[in-house]
């Protein structure tokens, strides 16, 4: 199965609150014009890339609603409407409800005490794995299992590494059977099976790559990551993600594609 061919995503445009997004360190604010100017950059190449960006309004009450992968998640066959694991974030779903009504026929939803961000989930083409996480409890692992079996996917529930916040944050997949990971997720044997390409020393956040189509959307501060990826005759388009970064996301979590 292709997981990686997309015609069509969801984004929001960044409100001037985005600079009080969550954190899990002492990173200090992002610039405002700066962040709005690396979103624009990926709008762009989704489109550049032929997809048709449904772009949501700013949300200025809550600061992380860029980040649309979190309360929600897609596969083709259907929407999951899910329960973001921040109390400041469990809110966003609400309005993300009508967008997934727009343009899926099936919209599952998350109930209370079920926690999952879309940043734990990671759709390889056989198996969708799901990282039990601060973010996400075991009861929103496994809600989220049931919605994506009756959607007819196979899942996996996993541990997502202590020292980062989302699965996705320390892995992405590149093409079939190759997914780019940080060191301390390769050693964790989660995805045995598939070629890893592990990130550099000193290149960790690279492994929040995103594949679009026929390219690999790479953070442009991560030049040994993007040697080895081109090493496996992948196409890599580098884009800057220095602000968005500071708020502990990346590339996967500004949209939902489908
Ligand atoms: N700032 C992204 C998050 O913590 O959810």
């Amino acid at each position: 199965m292709r997981v990686f061919d997309f015609t069509n995503a969801i984004m929001r445009a960044p409100a001037p609150s985005v600079v009080h997004g969550l954190r899990n360190d002492s990173s200090p604010d992002p610039d405002f014009e700066k962040l709005r100017a690396e979103h624009r950059a990926y709008v762009s190449a989704l489109r550049d890339a032929g997809l048709s960006v449904d772009e949501l309004p700013p949300l200025d009450a809550f600061p992380d609603s860029i980040f649309v992968e979190d309360p929600t998640f897609i596969v083709p066959q259907g929407a999951i409407l899910l329960r973001p694991g921040a109390p400041s974030r469990l809110s966003e779903r609400e309005h993300m409800r009508d967008a997934l009504k727009r343009h899926f026929g099936q919209v599952h939803e998350l109930v209370d005490g079920e926690n999952a961000d879309g940043g734990d989930v990671l759709i390889t083409p056989k198996t969708i794995f799901i990282g039990l996480s601060k973010r996400t409890n075991r009861a929103g692992a496994e809600a989220l299992q049931a919605a994506l079996h009756s959607l007819g996917r196979n899942t996996r529930i996993v541990q997502t590494p202590s020292t980062v916040l989302h699965l996705k944050t320390a892995s992405s997949l590149l093409d079939e059977e190759t997914i780019l990971v940080t060191r301390a997720m390769a050693q964790s044997k989660v995805f045995d099976g598939f070629r890893l390409i592990v990130t550099p020393d000193g290149e960790e956040a690279a492994a929040n790559a995103l594949r679009i189509n026929g390219t690999i959307l790479l953070g442009d501060r991560f030049p040994r990551t993007a040697e080895l990826i081109r090493g496996r005759r992948l196409s890599v388009q580098t884009m800057p993600v220095t602000e968005v970064a500071k708020l502990d996301a990346g590339l996967s979590c500004m949209s939902l594609r489908w």
